[in-house]
């Protein structure tokens, strides 16, 4: 069958489309159907199936006589040191993890917050919370402190999980300090802290803080626990319009039949091959790619802790795909923009054989035709774009290489994936015609594996997704479906701006600059960047009064988002402004505030406030050598 029969199936007979793909996973209780409408938000699956992911990701393949291969292979430049896992090994490891916590009473339901950069462990803890129905929250390493609090806070972790240090091209990242802080400020208190020291940094350990090795010195390894397919497997923060992240839940069932399915249809690798996702575990990419896909289907992942440039240099990428024989590969298109920079005619990858590399796969954020060319020159190989976000943990749009490879449109992440009935919206939620824009949706039921709620915040979940079109999931994203039912994808619809392929909030940096004593009012801004598509552009207007020089204060405030977001926000640029251009209704201009920093002419609002305010924005992006196109 091909993408066209697969995609009908799944929309007329969603039934047997994923109670068939639903045999590709080991049930410790089949389900008795596919679909579940209980009267939450939104639909659900396999609810009354019993299962178990870690079993799947690790015990299933021992099991089965694969003991012996691969699982990981961590791949760490910033270490120059390379290491391997096997299946066997990687279980031995995972079981005595889960006994450790589960003698520290942590067990089903409860939350386990991971805290760690690009090893091994990483993944170990993952797959042991897994193991024993935990629910993880990974929480990426270049966040501060207080945003590590505020996710403690909202998971209420029975353990947290952390490494001693995260190691960057240009420092070592300390997690003690920042973990401590972030403990100072929650006000949940979690019962058990294990710290994993890594050689490059030792963390000072605090008060009921356990060495990770020590704790699990004799420590006898336990089984899998089943746990209902509806039980949430982790929790992953992701910004939304405000600094409040949301918790995007992922259910247990679901999410290991769909991330079984893509890698079959749409990545198109077979089990016993080697599977890269450069991104980090931090990110759904990482949850989804790197740690559980992977595993899952039977392939060796590499956790890859190095920078596309500069770990040592450009030709990174191309070697660990040659010394590993990397089948597929996936990153963000700004790696590849970092890599291209270096090596604008693509003269390095030919000193590396990259005979055993089939595909290679972008995602999270738009692929620019250029890059992708580029990329294509290099390597000679197929460079498939594809859509998705934290919330479906799967590709919405792709070009599904293993089902049926279409044809590639330059531009476009390709067609839907089957279970999702995506339209193209007008603002009162009737679809517009091919080729037009509009808000792009997907009529409910999402496919399985996508969220079924928010963590603890299930108004918020409704408001977010479901309120503006009943009856469909709203994406975020803006963009239009052509004549032959290509997805292009344009922007997003919120103040969410995308800086490396890093989803962040405008709207959580304007609370951080809203506190510094001087600013009275400020906005936040995604102004286009070669390297990372987008970064943030601050403007402040100043309280009457206020004591310090314009520039001290611009400098406060980039250094107050570092400390309160962290570095991964890259908030470098601010400007002070006399006032913010507005509506008559008092809201801020700020997609017509984009459009001047890119140097796009803008025609002036109907609705503004006042349009001599628009010349003054110029002029203040003139000074950051912005927006004179
Ligand atoms: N822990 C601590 N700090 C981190 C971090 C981590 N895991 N990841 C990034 N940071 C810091 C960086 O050190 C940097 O700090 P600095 O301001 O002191 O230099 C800052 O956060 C911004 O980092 P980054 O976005 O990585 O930018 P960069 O300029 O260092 O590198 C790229 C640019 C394009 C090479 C890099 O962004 C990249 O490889 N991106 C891949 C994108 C990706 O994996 N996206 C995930 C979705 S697929
Ligand atoms: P995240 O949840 O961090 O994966 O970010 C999801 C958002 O990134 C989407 O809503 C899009 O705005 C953007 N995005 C992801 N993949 C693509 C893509 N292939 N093309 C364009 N935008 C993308």
């Amino acid at each position: 069958m091909g993408y066209r029969d697969e995609y009908d199936r799944a929309a007329t007979d969603p039934e047997g489309f994923w109670m068939d793909a639903a045999q590709a996973i080991d049930w410790d209780r089949m389900p008795s159907r596919a679909l579940f409408d209980r009267g939450g938000p939104v639909p659900e699956w396999y609810c009354d199936g019993l299962v178990n992911t870690c079993w799947n990701a690790v015990d299933r393949h021992v099991e089965a006589g694969h003991g012996d291969r691969f699982a990981i292979i961590h791949d760490s430049p910033v270490t120059e040191s390379v290491a391997r896992l096997t299946y066997v090994e990687l279980r031995d490891r995972v079981a005595v993890l889960a006994g450790t916590m589960t003698a520290r009473g942590v067990g089903t339901g409860d939350r386990v917050v991971i805290y760690m950069p690009m090893i091994p462990e990483a993944i170990v803890a993952m797959l042991a919370c897994a193991r024993i129905g935990a629910i993880h929250s990974v929480v990426f390493g270049g966040f501060a402190s207080p945003e590590l609090a505020i996710r403690i806070d909202d998971a209420k972790p029975k353990a947290v999980l952390a490494a001693s240090c995260g190691i960057e091209p240009s420092r070592v990242v300390e997690y003690g300090p920042l973990l401590a802080g972030a403990l100072n400020q929650a006000e949940h208190e979690p019962d058990c802290i294990l710290i994993l020291q890594r050689n490059r940094c030792h963390a000072e350990m605090q008060e009921g803080w356990e060495d990770w090795v020590a704790a699990q010195h004799g420590v006898a390894p336990v089984e899998c626990v089943p746990v209902q397919a509806d039980h949430p497997a982790y929790i992953l923060y992701t910004s939304g319009t405000t600094g409040a992240p949301k918790g995007v839940v992922r259910p247990t069932g679901g999410h290991l039949v769909a991330l079984e399915w893509t890698m079959t249809n749409v990545y198109g690798v077979a089990p016993g091959e080697v599977f890269w996702a450069a991104s980090d575990v931090g990110w759904v990419v990482g949850h989804s790619y790197i740690a559980y896909a992977p595993l899952i289907h039977g392939c060796t992942t590499i956790v890859f802790e190095g920078k596309p440039v500069g770990t040592p240099d450009a030709t990174t990428f191309w070697r660990v795909m040659a010394d590993h024989e990397v089948s597929v590969f996936f990153t963000a298109p700004t790696a590849f923009r970092a890599v291209k920079r270096e090596d604008p005619k693509g003269e390095l990858a030919s000193r590396f054989d990259l005979s055993a590399l089939r595909t290679i796969f972008l995602a999270g954020e738009r692929a620019d035709p250029d890059t992708v060319e580029w990329i294509e020159r290099t390597t000679g190989k197929p460079v498939i774009d594809h859509w998705w976000q934290t919330e479906t943990g799967f590709a919405i749009a792709a070009n599904p290489m293993g089902l049926e490879p279409l044809p590639v449109k330059s531009g476009s992440p390709s067609v839907p994936m089957p279970g999702y009935q995506v339209e193209v919206l007008d603002e009162g939620g009737t679809a517009v015609a091919p080729g037009a824009l509009g808000a792009i949706a997907i009529k409910l039921p999402l496919p399985p594996g996508t969220l079924p709620t928010l963590w603890n915040a299930e108004e918020r979940f409704r408001k977010s997704y479901l309120t503006t079109f009943p009856g469909y999931y709203e994406t975020g994203d803006a963009g239009m479906l052509d004549e032959d039912g290509y997805l292009w994808i344009m922007a997003r619809t919120d103040d969410v701006i995308n800086v490396a392929g890093h989803r962040l909030s405008t709207g959580g940096m304007e609370e951080v600059l809203s506190t510094h004593p001087d600013v009275a009012e400020c906005a936040v801004i995604g102004a286009a960047d070669p390297l990372k598509g987008q970064v943030p552009v601050g403007f402040l207007c100043l309280n009457a009064g206020a004591q310090r020089a314009e520039a001290d204060i611009v400098a406060d405030c980039v250094r107050l988002v570092r400390e309160r977001i962290g570095p991964v926000a890259a908030f470098h640029q601010a400007v002070c402004v006399p006032r913010l251009p507005k509506t008559r209704s008092g809201k801020i201009l700020r997609a017509t505030m984009a459009k001047i920093a890119d140097g796009e002419t803008v025609a002036t609002p109907a609705t503004i406030d006042d349009p001599a305010i628009l010349d003054e924005i110029r002029d203040a992006l003139a000074t950051l050598g912005r927006g004179r196109g």
